[in-house]
């Protein structure tokens, strides 16, 4: 493998496999090799889109696919443990879109299948990837924010027509918090590690999913951080990670390359823009790119998404499930 592309396979065509295709092309050494749909139609015309060397109407024909050296799942998560683990049986290498999993019994089966066939299986949160995550690591560890204090983040947007099946699905993981809260509860663990206390209510909508979520951290160090998401209003979508000397915004779409980095040494009027390198397309060539490195060098973990990421990730949620009364047809299987 070391020589050649690496030939990506995408599982599913739906919104996010557009974006992920979209953006292999800004990889050198990698391409789109195969595309697999429940519908032949749907193969066809993703991949005259986004060209491809091979269509499937079957999704079980591309796990099996010689050829292809890594599958980027991109089907609702309530349906990416079926998916990755069929991935995962045929020695395939995997990327597989947030949320990782339903809960964290699905991830830690998952994780365990991908040790037992010694392939590379890596969550595709890719928000890690990108420049202006590195930036606002680097500002925390640098020490300009001072020990950090509490973590505020609110992600909320209001779903236009034709509003996405597994939005509201209870069976295909819908609701917010899997759904855009697991951004903040990544960027809350990051920037303060994992909570003492957790506390969590919802509002449900008429499927029973959560609509609404609103999700407390509590930390032994008195730090706080306090993480919003909703599909019933259009919210800021930032982040505000503030410390003892200083305060770093990340503005809208926090979660992405379009948000703009604020730091404010001082009161809200002591405002410096951060400097950010420009991105190319959406920004999922980052992670794209490291997943192939990972694999050139025989790694079967991403040491910058590592496993224990998504499972602490996935724990943590579940927690805030329980206490927010959020419920799944898969916790029962
Ligand atoms: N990283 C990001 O920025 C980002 C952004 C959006 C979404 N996501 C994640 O990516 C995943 C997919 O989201 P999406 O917005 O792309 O969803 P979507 O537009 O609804 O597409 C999902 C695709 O999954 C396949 N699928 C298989 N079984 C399905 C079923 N029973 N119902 C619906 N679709 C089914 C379909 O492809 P075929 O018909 O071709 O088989 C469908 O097009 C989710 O886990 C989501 O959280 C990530």
């Amino acid at each position: 493998m070391m020589n050649k592309k690496i030939r990506w396979g995408i599982l599913g065509t739906g919104r996010i496999a557009q974006k992920f295709a979209s953006d292999l092309k800004y990889i050198e050494d990698a391409e789109l090799h195969a595309v697999a749909s429940r519908s032949k139609t749907n193969a066809a015309i993703f991949a005259q889109l986004y060209p491809a060397a091979l269509q499937y109407d079957d999704y079980h024909t591309l796990a099996k696919d010689p050829q292809t050296d890594i599958i980027y799942v991109a089907t609702p998560h309530g349906l990416h443990f079926e998916h990755v683990m069929l991935c995962l049986q045929h020695g395939k290498a995997v990327l597989c879109e947030k949320a990782f999993a339903v809960n964290s019994s699905q991830t830690k089966s998952m994780i365990a299948a991908a040790k037992e066939q010694k392939v590379f299986l890596m969550e595709a949160l890719w928000s890690k990837f990108t420049p202006q995550w590195q930036k606002m690591t680097d500002i925390i560890h640098s020490g300009q924010l001072g020990e950090i204090k509490n973590v505020i983040i609110n992600f909320g947007f209001v779903p236009q027509p034709p509003v996405a099946e597994r939005l509201f699905s209870p069976a295909l993981g819908g609701g917010t918090l899997l759904d855009i809260g697991v951004y903040n509860v990544f960027y809350a663990l990051s920037a303060l590690g994992k909570p003492d206390y957790i506390d969590a209510r919802m509002t449900p909508a008429s499927t029973g999913i959560d609509e609404q979520c609103a999700v407390l951290f509590r930390y032994n160090s008195g730090a706080m951080a306090q993480l919003f998401s909703s599909y019933c209003t259009h919210l800021a979508t930032e982040a505000d990670i503030s410390g003892s000397k200083g305060r770093l915004r990340l503005t809208h779409r926090f979660y992405t390359p379009d948000s703009t980095l604020e730091f404010y040494p001082g009161r809200a009027d002591s405002k410096v823009i951060v400097p950010v390198e420009q991105t190319e397309g959406f920004g999922y060539h980052y992670e794209a790119r490291h997943a192939g490195d990972c694999l050139r060098k025989g790694l079967t973990e991403s040491p910058v998404m590592t496993h224990a990421d998504t499972v602490l990730l996935m724990e943590t949620m579940d927690e805030i499930r329980r206490k927010a009364g959020i419920q799944y047809p898969a916790d029962t299987k």
